[in-house]
């Protein structure tokens, strides 16, 4: 489908869309309340089921192309797409990435966050950290009439600069009126190249930072669950963008 047309929104549907965001964001500040070491990555999705409903909203994730759940839960040398599980129990020392969408009265939105369970060892501490400093380095690339390349580009300068590896298969998307809308937002993108970013249009920033090399794993017992190639670590943060008048501004996070 092409969605281009639709890429700038109108202030009724960015206002609607920042409504949807609100309850993401409360959604994962549930989760933050109650994370811990004994949780199983079930309990979180029963979290973000119960709290999403009780705001009067739908997890976007539920049922998406078959995925099961309605929250991706990804351990440790997972990447992204974990399925949650009763038989998954956070231990101290894991770090996890709890990524959760939202429907309200029909718009979307999506973020995603790591934690820590426990104490990580201070390894694990430093992705994480850096990780989440990608985000915000390309966060800062954003404003109108800029680059979309610009922002891709701050964020693989950041994690080399710190001797990590950015995955390029899998990017960031355009989100409001659907779930996964243009533009794909990818990291190995050159400064001063891609599309022209105008105010109106909303898009998140959500790079998976590994310790070891960049490639990934299918797990294709699930059909969901991507690792690391290697066994190496990998974090992810992700923040959902509009840009504004003057610069940009965070609906989701
Ligand atoms: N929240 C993920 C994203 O950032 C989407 C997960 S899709 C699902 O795009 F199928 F796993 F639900
Ligand atoms: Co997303």
């Amino acid at each position: 489908m092409n969605h281009t047309k639709h890429l700038v929104k109108s202030r009724e549907q960015i206002a609607a869309i920042r409504e949807s965001s609100k309850i993401n964001i409360a959604v994962l500040d549930a989760v933050a309340d109650r994370i811990g070491p004994g949780m199983t990555t079930e309990e979180i999705d029963q979290i973000i089921y119960q709290k999403t409903k009780e705001m009067g909203a739908i997890p976007a994730q539920l049922g998406y192309e078959g995925f099961p759940k309605s929250v991706c839960t990804s351990v440790n040398d997972q990447m992204c797409h974990g399925i949650p599980s009763k038989d998954v129990v956070l231990k101290k020392g894991d770090i996890i990435n709890v990524d959760a969408s939202t429907i309200y009265k029909g718009y979307f939105s999506d973020s995603s966050r790591m934690f820590c369970i426990g104490t990580v060892s201070k390894e694990a501490h430093r992705l994480v950290r850096v990780a989440r400093e990608c985000v915000y380095r390309g966060l800062e690339q954003v404003k109108p009439w800029g680059h979309l390349g610009d922002v891709g580009h701050a964020v693989q300068e950041h994690a080399r600069n710190n001797g990590y590896s950015v995955v390029k298969e899998i990017g960031g998307h355009g989100i409001g009126l659907e779930f996964h809308e243009d533009p794909w937002v990818g990291y190995t993108t050159k400064a001063n190249t891609g599309m022209l970013l105008l105010p109106g249009m909303i898009f998140t920033i959500e790079p998976m930072v590994n310790m070891g090399a960049a490639d990934i794993l299918m797990d294709e017992s699930d059909g969901w669950t991507v690792y690391t190639k290697d066994g190496s670590l990998s974090a992810q943060w992700e923040i959902m963008v509009l840009v504004t008048e003057k610069g940009y501004e965070v609906l989701a996070y």
